[in-house]
């Protein structure tokens, strides 16, 4: 069946103290609204409807383009209210799914199961059981055990307060009733909002099954108030993907001082050190070593390849097999690194290519350059690819010598084989085979006498 999901997403979020609206604060690197929008989307048959109020401009710009209907709730009278705004936007005999633009980790199975478990013309909750329920809505049952309404904590009577099974907010109804039942709803409460809850009694009222399941964690349906809690969210969801990459043959020195905001994927007997970030895409062949401290970003790493310490890599980015890299290395976008190079501590590689076997060990800038294999790039080697307003290439053949602290001058190009003399500044192409030596020529003085103070 057709599903409709409204997300409500139009609260301010004043706890968080910020000019941010909420939903837009980032778990793992990721909006808390995207994370719910990534989960929804993998619903079959769904069109998805997002409710927002505060910051509405904020939240449509970053999401322009997404395939969403958006419904703006220019005063935010409760949750029935919010729903109200989306109405027009469901689809006849679909079924509609109620989600939070602040419930961030609700998980795709939770969601399924909610919907399989609801039959046309039922309703379905999440519901859990909470040791301490302060502030949730209440599952009243009667003594036949079925649901017959949900009483907000601000309204629940001394009785009410002690029930321990509390509303999620997540619930699913066929999209006709819900049309048909949100114009009911009155605001005669202890917060004069529109309760969405009290479909619920209308549903009730009517005979209708109500049916309730629950997710298979806590976490899933946590919402987020405070940056306390986004903070430890933050941790319960690295602390998921860490076991998830342990289960496929990762191992941490620490799995709490582990970040991953975006995908990593791995091969087997991969090693994680400790405080090593992880963003956008990420894939680790088998046997990767990575150091402590270590920033990963859209790169591709091949197996054995070992990353020490203190290495950072911003992609897009190719690594090779049994690579070695750092520490304190910088691999900036567009570095494809051959297998078996050595980049060592202090090199800074942009937009170039190292062939096979290919090294520069260390203190280097390397940009715009293609490197073919085998070549040795002296330590302080610099490629001038900068001439204050266009960039240049260097290209250096393989087997290429490169000395100590030679400035290639781009656009140059190197022969293969050819030796470059250490402290020269090269300007010309270098034939292959050839030695090229730029630098003043040395000159001894005999019997110097250095100066003396007056
Ligand atoms: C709601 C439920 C409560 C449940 C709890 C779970 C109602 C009346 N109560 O209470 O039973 O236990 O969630 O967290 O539904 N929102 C809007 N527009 C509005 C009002 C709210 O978009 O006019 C959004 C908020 O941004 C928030 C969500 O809806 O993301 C929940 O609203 P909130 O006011 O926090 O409801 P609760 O009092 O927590
Ligand atoms: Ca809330």
């Amino acid at each position: 069946m057709a599903i409709d999901v409204i997300v409500l997403a139009a609260g301010q979020g004043t706890r968080m103290q910020s000019q941010l609206p909420k939903v837009m604060h980032k778990l793992a690197g990721k909006p808390l609204l995207a994370h719910v929008l990534d989960t929804a989307r993998q619903l079959n048959d769904v069109q998805i409807t997002v409710v927002v109020g505060h910051g509405a401009a904020q939240v449509t710009n970053y999401f322009a383009g997404a395939a969403l209907n958006w419904s703006e709730q220019s005063e935010q009278l409760g949750t029935g209210h919010a729903v109200a705004q989306a109405l027009p936007y469901l689809r006849s005999d679909s079924q509609t799914l109620i989600l939070y633009g602040d419930v961030p980790l609700i998980a795709l199975a939770t969601l399924e199961t909610l919907l399989t478990n609801t039959a046309a013309g039922e309703l379905g909750l999440l519901t859990v059981e909470l040791p301490n329920p302060l502030g949730y809505g209440r599952i009243v049952r009667n003594k036949n055990g079925a649901v017959t309404a949900i009483v907000e904590q601000k309204d629940a009577d001394a009785r009410q307060l002690q029930i321990r099974e509390i509303n999620t907010g997540v619930m699913c109804l066929s999209s006709n009733d819900l049309r048909a039942w949100i114009p009911e709803i009155g605001c005669d409460n202890a917060q004069s909002e529109y309760y969405l809850t009290d479909i619920i009694a209308l549903a009730k009222g009517r005979d209708r099954v109500i049916k309730t399941c629950s997710p298979d964690a806590d976490h899933e349906v946590e919402g987020i108030n405070t940056r306390a809690q986004l903070a430890t969210l933050e941790r319960v969801y690295q602390g998921l993907v860490a076991k998830q990459l342990m289960n496929v043959g990762v191992g941490f020195a620490d799995p709490q001082r582990f970040d991953c905001r975006g995908s990593l994927t791995s091969g087997t007997d991969v090693f994680i050190d400790v405080n090593c970030v992880f963003q956008g895409e990420v894939r680790l062949g088998n046997g990767v070593q990575i150091g402590p401290n270590c920033v990963i970003a859209d790169a591709s790493i091949g197996d054995d390849t070992v990353i020490k310490a203190n290495s950072v890599i911003e992609g897009p980015v190719k690594i090779g097999n049994r690579v070695q890299i750092g520490p304190f290395a910088r691999l900036r976008e567009g570095t494809d690194l051959a297998d078996d190079v050595r980049i060592g501590n202090f090199v800074e590689t942009k937009k170039t290519r190292l062939g096979r076997s290919s090294k520069a060990n260390h203190l280097s800038y390397l940009g715009d350059t293609e490197i073919g294999e085998g070549v040795n790039i002296g330590a302080g080697t610099i490629t001038c690819n900068y001439d204050g307003v266009n960039k240049h290439r260097t290209t250096i053949g393989d087997g290429a010598f490169i000395g100590s602290n030679a400035s290639l001058v781009a656009p140059i190009s190197i022969g293969k084989n050819a030796t470059i003399g250490a402290g020269s500044t090269v300007t010309r192409e270098v034939p292959p085979e050839n030695l090229a030596i730029a630098r003043g020529k040395q000159r001894n003085i005999d019997g110097w006498k250095r100066p003396i103070k007056k």
